[in-house]
Order: structure tokens, then sequence, then C-alpha cells
């Protein structure tokens, strides 16, 4: 049998903005998806005990069996040529956002090379990640699985020309807390990529603007990571959020979360992955705050998330 992990991941600035080559900063969060893999049974079947909002794994199926078909290629095996037998499991809940995608297939590729006795390199499992993602995202930046293959506070940049991608660990003085808020809306990331491309080339002066807006807020970002002004990333959030409304990822259950964590004093807070239901997620430096903005919104009915950013060991 052979097992593998890969990190799940919130994105802090750039979703969607990433995919057309603008950088974005990623950190990963500790909890994992978890796959198991035998060769046995008749073609491939799949367990998936993952933990998720309703209907997640229902609504993924189709693209997991494309994307295990896709990663099985990369990996130079025929799909039709083998029996495999999958379990799927690990603490990263299915919600939308939250990169479970990636984290799953970075999971399972690393399992089935135990499995089939390869032993490859990081860049390699992500390299398979990448085309696993094209399932689940049409034309993915890149930036989940390198999060979920890698682990870390990122910063990420995809090479528009196919060659290698930016990626830079980035050190922060210490871990900060956050929330996740899940709207329980499970999302088609696929189609949400679509649409931002195709409004991109409809509305090009608008969208240059707003991906020259979001280019200057990464680098800010940056810098304010750096320099450990959490004030200054939270402001740059709610600016990257407002951005992300501009070119129609929101949906008003995420809006909803977001004022009602920002009405609790968070530092800042936006959607995270891509919209249209999913997560948000809010800075919320210290465990009070994080316990005081977790309960507002579970008092609301909505699941959250509590954990950090910028942990060195992830
Ligand atoms: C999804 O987590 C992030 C997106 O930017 C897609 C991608 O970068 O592949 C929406």
């Amino acid at each position: 049998m052979g097992k593998g992990s890969g990190f799940g991941k919130v994105i802090l600035f750039g979703e969607h903005f990433v995919v057309h080559g603008v950088p974005g900063i990623v950190s990963a969060i500790d909890s994992t998806n978890d796959a198991k893999v035998t060769r046995i049974g008749e073609k491939i079947t799949i367990k998936d005990e993952r933990k998720g909002a309703e209907g997640y794994a229902e609504k993924k199926k189709l693209q997991q069996l494309e994307s295990i078909d896709r990663m099985l290629k990369a990996m130079g095996i025929e799909p039709e040529t083998v029996s495999l037998s999958i379990w799927l499991g690990g603490n990263l809940p299915g919600f939308s956002g939250l990169g479970a995608s990636a984290a799953s297939s970075v999971a399972i590729a690393k399992a089935i090379a135990e499995e089939f006795g390869k032993d490859l390199s990081n860049e390699k499992i992500n390299a398979i990640a990448y085309e696993a993602e094209k399932a689940y995202a049409g034309n993915p930046s890149g930036i989940d699985n390198t999060a979920a293959t890698y682990g870390g506070l990122l910063w990420f940049k995809k090479n528009m020309s196919g060659g290698p991608n930016t990626i830079e660990k980035l050190s922060i003085q210490k871990p900060v807390e956050i929330i996740i808020g899940s709207t329980g809306i499970v999302a088609n990331t696929k189609a949400m990529v679509k649409g931002v491309a195709e409004r991109k080339k409809e509305k090009p002066q608008k969208y240059d603007l707003l991906f020259k807006q979001a280019e200057e807020l990464a680098f800010m970002a940056k810098k304010a990571l750096q320099e450990f002004d959490l004030r200054k990333v939270g402001e740059l959030m709610n600016e990257n959020h407002r951005l992300l409304q501009e070119i129609e990822v929101s949906c008003k259950e995420l809006d909803h979360l977001i004022n009602l964590a920002r009405a609790q004093g968070v530092f800042g807070a936006k959607l995270t992955g891509g919209g249209g239901g999913g997560c948000m997620t809010a800075l919320t430096p210290g465990k009070e705050l994080q316990e005081k903005v977790a309960k507002a919104i579970e008092k609301e009915g909505f699941e959250v998330l509590r954990t950090k950013i910028g942990v060195e060991k992830l």
C-alpha cells in the first residue's frame, strides 16, 4: 500500500489574478488530505471519507475521476491498464476554497508513487498535481498544488510562457491566527475561472486596471507581511476583496460572512479561493479575537476553521 498527504491552503492575496500572471500569496494550513492506494480490485475505485460541505463529494466526483486519469497519464501509467483502490481522508474539510482538490491530488500522487515504487521529488509531484488540477480548475495557476506540495507561506507567480513558476518562501515574525468561514456552498472553480477570463476579454480596459491594482497590492502585502505590519495586511485584504467583488467572483453569502467578521473587529477579511460560494478568511491576531469572530459566525449557523498562517513547520 502507498500513502501520501497534501496540505490545505488559504490564499491571502491574488486568487483569480494569479491565473493571469499576477503574483499571489498563499499559506498552507495545518489540515491535510491523506490518501492510501493499493493495486487491487477492478479498475479504479475511490472511497472518499473526507468530511465536507453537503454534496461536496458528489459534485466533485466527475472532476475527481478526470483528475486521477490525468494524474496517471502524467506519471506514465495508462489508466485502463491498472486496478487501483484509492482511499481518501484527513482533517481538511471539503469546503470549496481550501484547496482540497489540490491537497487530494498531491496525496494521491504521492500514494500512487509509493505503491508503484517510484521515488519522486516534490517538484515532480507538484507537476503531476498541476495536471490533475486542470480537471478541477480548467486553467489553473498552479498556486493550490504548489501550496499543497511544499506547505509554508509562499509568494507565487505563474510563468505565462510555460517555464518554471516563481515560488518563494516568505518568513514572518511569528504565526498569526486567522479564521476561515464556510458559506456551505459548493462552488465550481472551473466555471469561476472561465467567467473571469471571459469578462476580462469583454471589458479589457476595466480589467486591465483592476489587474494592475491587484499586482501593486500583492507587492504591498508581501512587504507588510515581512515587516509584520498586521494592520496594513488586514487593510490590504479588505482592498483585495473589493477587487474580487469588481471581477464578480464574490456572492451575497460571502459578503455577509465578511461583513459579520468585520463587525467583530477583524484586521481584514476577504473571500479566499475561487469564490462563488466556498470560503472567506479573516485576519484575527491573538486567540481572543479569533475565538470572538469564530463564535459570531458559528452563531449564525456557519462552519468555521480556526487556524494560523506562517507556521514554520508546515
Ligand atoms: C483557487 O483556489 C484559486 C484560483 O485562483 C484558481 C487558480 O489559481 O488555479 C481561483
